[in-house]
């Protein structure tokens, strides 16, 4: 989709339908970096086109690693540990994606020259202190000095020194920035992590590189230690939970609807939008469940719901849902009674300020909404029905708030404007073609 605004004037009718959603943008950002650390050909099924895992592709093919896309399937030649091969004075560019901007970085921690890391508007806003800061205790060298902020250069070192690590504000980019940095770093690095996403911890084990793991109830502690080599890996992508969320919305919030959303990576540590949507009534089952390469995935069955409650969200499942909580935030304005939800200030920090967004599109819905830098109660209201116009600018581009928009438009009704579509390449390039598959009438 090239064009600068869509324009959607009904709810979407009925639908009962099947679908499949593009392949998980987490994983195969994932796999691409680890194959290319990886001896040899791995291949990746039904690999997704979005843009930040192109952009991870066009990175690594600029460090000198052989990619090729063969219909759905991507292969990739690893050269080994610390194999990449590049020349002086190159560029990566990250475009929107925070997790490859700040992952990208460990893989170049002994890089024998000044590499530049840029990205779009956006990221170029987004904090990479919490990333530089570990990685320069390692060893590795940043320039400017004091810079927090893309574009930055990256210059590594040959005397770089295992760490330990607190990582504080459940972030996965963080945790898995430090484990990376350990395919490059003697001896063991030490993290005591808050929960998050455990993707790369899967990989670890996945490849049998050393790691240690304990749990308790609020912390991950993990050990890992430099392989000797890693083997190549083949792995089919499944579905994305953040992509397929959208639809779980639509189908609650329109009327006598329901959805098979087939083959989606359900890992108990991304699922926190079904958990927190079941808490509020929404009935969503998982079923036909399996366990591929590490990962656990699931068909997800979502039926239309007239009665959510609102809810006062556990603060435990923040991380598990960080992606979801725009689209949830739909759920609460129809929702009965006033919804909280709390210690999200990380909101602001991802690729648009989503906090502040989101209440303002409440706002402009007629819902009202207490919000701060940290939380937002959402007063619901069951019998939610739009009819004014409604615009949303969305001026940085941020592919979620830009389907956030359309599936309130096509829930509540009202004659909306949504700028800038084309942002949902960043995560999910088939999300009209499966809103026109539903019935949806888009202009
Ligand atoms: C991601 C982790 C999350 C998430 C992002 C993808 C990942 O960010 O918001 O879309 O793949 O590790 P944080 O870990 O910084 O919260």
């Amino acid at each position: 989709m090239c064009k600068k605004v869509i324009n959607i004037k009904n709810k979407i009718k009925k639908f009962d339908k099947k679908i499949y959603v593009d392949g998980d943008k987490s994983i195969s950002i994932r796999w691409a970096l680890f194959s290319s650390q990886a001896i040899g050909k791995s291949v990746a099924h039904n690999f997704p086109k979005s843009e930040d895992v192109i952009n991870t592709l066009k990175c690594l093919q600029k460090l000198g690693i052989k990619i090729k896309f063969i219909n759905k399937n991507c292969e990739i030649i690893g050269r080994g540990i610390n194999g990449f091969n590049y020349k002086k004075n190159i560029v990566l560019n990250a475009g929107n994606s925070g997790t490859l901007g700040r992952l990208i970085l460990s893989l170049l921690i002994k890089s024998p020259y000044k590499i530049k890391i840029t990205g779009d508007k956006s990221l170029s806003k987004r904090d990479f202190s919490r990333v530089i800061n570990p990685l320069k205790r390692i060893g590795a060298n940043f320039y400017p000095k004091n810079k927090e902020k893309l574009p930055i250069f990256i210059k590594g070192s040959e005397l770089l020194r295992p760490i330990n690590y607190f990582e504080e504000r459940g972030s996965a980019q963080c945790k898995s920035c430090v484990m990376l940095a350990s395919l490059n770093t003697p001896g063991e690095i030490v993290i005591k992590a808050k929960k998050s996403r455990n993707h790369t911890e899967n990989i670890f084990n996945f490849l049998k590189i050393p790691i240690k793991i304990r749990k308790n109830k609020k912390f991950d502690f993990i050990r890992v230690k430099k392989p000797q080599l890693i083997q190549s890996f083949n792995v089919k992508i499944p579905g994305d939970i953040s992509s397929s969320a959208f639809f779980i919305v639509l189908t609650l919030l329109s009327k006598n609807s329901k959805i098979i959303i087939k083959n989606v990576n359900v890992n108990s540590t991304r699922i926190g939008v079904i958990k927190i949507l079941n808490k509020m009534g929404a009935k969503i089952k998982l079923k036909n469940i399996k366990y591929k390469y590490g990962e656990k995935c699931a068909d997800i069955f979502v039926k239309s719901r007239q009665n959510l409650k609102s809810i006062n969200c556990p603060t435990n499942l923040n991380s598990s849902a960080i992606d979801e909580f725009l689209i949830l935030f739909l759920c609460a304005a129809k929702a009965k009674g006033v919804s909280y939800f709390k210690d999200i200030s990380e909101l602001n920090q991802k690729e648009s300020p989503r906090l502040k967004i989101g209440s303002q599109i409440l706002k402009m819905m007629g819902i009202k909404v207490k919000v701060n830098d940290n939380s937002i109660k959402i007063y619901g209201n069951p019998n939610l029905d739009l009819k004014k116009k409604y615009v949303v600018k969305n001026n940085l581009q941020d592919h979620r708030v830009l389907m956030m928009s359309v599936i309130a438009a096509l829930s509540f009704g009202g004659d909306w404007r949504i700028f800038n579509p084309s942002s949902v390449n960043t995560s999910f390039p088939s999300f009209f073609k499966l809103i026109r598959y539903l019935g949806g009438n888009l202009n």
